[in-house]
């Protein structure tokens, strides 16, 4: 892995987490995520499912993760691997997969086995067993009509054990991801800071008359040479009204001088995510226009991380920050109070012509990580704040994200260090 091996501590606390939340009598079935064909004979680079990563740490396709607490066929069929058993044609045209030790040295999981004794094992133990509990990504802004491994796998389970009851491991998954432990936070620190390099990087040779994917080849250099596996999602580099469009990929722009460049990308490492956004002018100096709304994004952001503290919601909160943006709108002349205050008793927020997402998501091993929407913020949590003015008019859009953790006393800053204020920035692009 490029990544540094993390604690198997980690998987073995998660497992005992999760399994302490399963009800009597019951078997739950992780598969890892599938090699996704990209065209003709090529895959995409594979990327592990992130609950079987969560609960094994293991980071290999074709691996099968069963729990089944107080097993009655005995203490060695609790937490059971099955992995693929490797050859030497793989050895040759695909390199290293986990031995049997690797796999349990990695995971904790004492109990390995190769896939082909998968089936008749399962058998047994599923007829032990009274509840099966299945792993589907109930992500709830996930849109796909593709089946994964686990969905797959769970089909035919219905099909083969009519009698018993199924159960869902996302109920519980979601709970235990949305609280970061001391580990994932190292883990996640590591991929901040290799996010941070790499948006030092983009101010120290960026420049107007370059390419936006020149920028984004920047970013991706110094991902992969401090140890990142990639982009934990799609970079946007956008420059101009670019910046409005708010999924905005192709990054195929010319920079032109005087515009301003937004930019949201984040390292995935060890399978954590970071996820910035940056705005700076192409030519190292804002405009005092350009200064001015850039100044009410970062007040708006400085407002919002303040609101993220034990005890509060995403609702309360999101609606807080609506407020604190409309005054920023006002201030610079783009709304007006009289008819804000009208709208506003009618339920409609005219903050949102200019600022249309969300504030905050919780991260993790997921970008957008799985969370339970309706919950109160509680320490260790971690979100972004990621505040924006898009204002197509004008030719510019402005968001600015950090990625913080939610502490006993406020929000900490895993960005900290990323430069943000506009002396700062103008200071290192003109160095
Ligand atoms: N980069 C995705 C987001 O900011 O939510
Ligand atoms: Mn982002
Ligand atoms: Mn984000």
């Amino acid at each position: 892995m490029r990544y540094q091996k993390i604690d198997s501590k980690l998987f073995v606390e998660n497992r005992k987490r999760f399994v302490a939340q399963m009800k009597p009598n019951s078997i739950a079935i992780f598969h890892a995520n599938d090699m996704m064909m990209r065209n003709g004979d090529t895959h995409f680079v594979y990327r592990q499912n992130s609950d079987l990563f969560y609960l094994s740490g293991l980071d290999q396709e074709e691996v099968v993760l069963v729990l089944f607490p107080n097993c009655p066929k005995g203490k060695k069929f609790e937490e059971i691997i099955f992995t693929k058993q490797t050859n030497e044609h793989i050895a040759v045209w695909e390199g290293y997969k986990y031995t049997k030790e690797d796999a349990a040295a990695t995971s904790g999981v004492k109990s390995v086995y190769w896939l082909d004794e998968m089936d008749s094992t399962l058998n047994e133990l599923i007829l032990l067993a009274d509840n099966i509990y299945v792993n589907t990504n109930e992500n709830d802004r996930a849109v796909s009509d593709y089946a994964t491994r686990d969905v797959r796998k769970a089909i035919e389970l219905k099909h083969q054990y009519v009698g018993h009851n199924f159960l869902r491991s996302q109920s519980i998954l979601k709970q235990l991801r949305m609280i970061k432990s001391s580990l994932e936070l190292e883990v996640m620190q590591t991929a901040c800071d290799i996010t941070e390099k790499a948006f030092r990087q983009v101010l120290a040779t960026t420049k107007p008359g370059m390419n936006e994917y020149e920028v984004e080849a920047n970013v991706i250099h110094q991902f992969i040479a401090n140890g990142a596996t990639g982009h934990a999602y799609t970079p946007i580099v956008a420059s101009g009204a670019n910046a409005c469009v708010l999924h905005y990929i192709a990054n195929d722009q010319k920079l032109k001088d005087g515009d301003l460049m937004l930019m949201d990308f984040g390292a995935e490492y060890g399978n954590y995510a970071a996820d910035l956004s940056r705005t700076i002018p192409t030519n190292g100096r804002f405009t005092d226009r350009q200064k001015a709304i850039y100044n009410a994004v970062l007040n708006v952001k400085n407002e919002a991380q303040q609101l993220l503290v034990p005890g509060n919601n995403l609702d309360a909160y999101h609606k807080e920050v609506g407020k604190i943006m409309t005054s920023e709108l006002i201030g610079l002349g783009l709304l007006d109070k009289t008819a804000v205050e009208q709208m506003a008793s009618e339920d409609i927020h005219l903050y949102k012509k200019y600022f249309m997402h969300g504030t905050s998501h919780h991260l993790g091993l997921d970008v957008h990580d799985l969370c339970h929407r309706y919950v109160e913020f509680e320490e260790g949590m971690v979100f972004t704040c990621e505040p924006g003015i898009y204002i197509p008019a004008e030719n510019m859009g402005i968001r600015l994200e950090d990625d913080l953790v939610i502490t006993s006393n406020g929000a900490k800053n895993l960005m900290a260090n990323i430069p943000i204020e506009v002396e700062e920035i103008e200071d290192l692009m003109n160095q």
